[in-house]
């Protein structure tokens, strides 16, 4: 699985940067690339962090998911998953961290 994500992964990060960081919402899994996130990160395999389907299972459901996870994204987060803490993003802007929230809650 990895083996295959992981061309499409730095390929669409690629075009990302060629397209001077105007990331297309719909692109997110670039924004994520772009944003360094893919580095602790899988989709669906636990690397650094959790995975993002982990992630997307444990907020499924609760209404204020996407700002919570925005602010974690933006901010860090510590003792939610395990004792390595997320450091802060500050690489990532309010709206691209909204972006990401809400993808990462797509990912189920
Ligand atoms: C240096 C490694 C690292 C990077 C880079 C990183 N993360 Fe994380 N992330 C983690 C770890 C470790 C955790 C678990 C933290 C915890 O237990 O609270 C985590 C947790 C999360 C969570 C879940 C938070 C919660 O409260 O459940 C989200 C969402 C997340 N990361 C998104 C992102 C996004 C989006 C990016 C890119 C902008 C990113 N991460 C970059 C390591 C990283």
């Amino acid at each position: 699985m990895t083996k295959t994500l992981l061309p499409s992964a730095l390929a669409a990060a690629m075009a990302a940067a060629l397209l001077g960081w105007a990331v297309p919402t719909h692109a997110s899994q670039a924004l994520a690339t772009a944003r360094n996130c893919m580095a602790c990160h899988g989709v669906a395999n636990k690397l650094v962090g959790p995975s993002l389907r982990d992630v997307a299972s444990r907020y499924q459901g609760r209404a204020d998911a996407a700002s919570l996870l925005a602010e974690k994204i933006a901010k860090g987060s510590a003792g939610a998953w395990g004792s390595l803490p997320m450091p802060a993003q500050p690489q990532v802007s309010a709206a691209e961290a909204t972006t990401l929230a809400q993808w990462i809650l797509e990912q189920r």
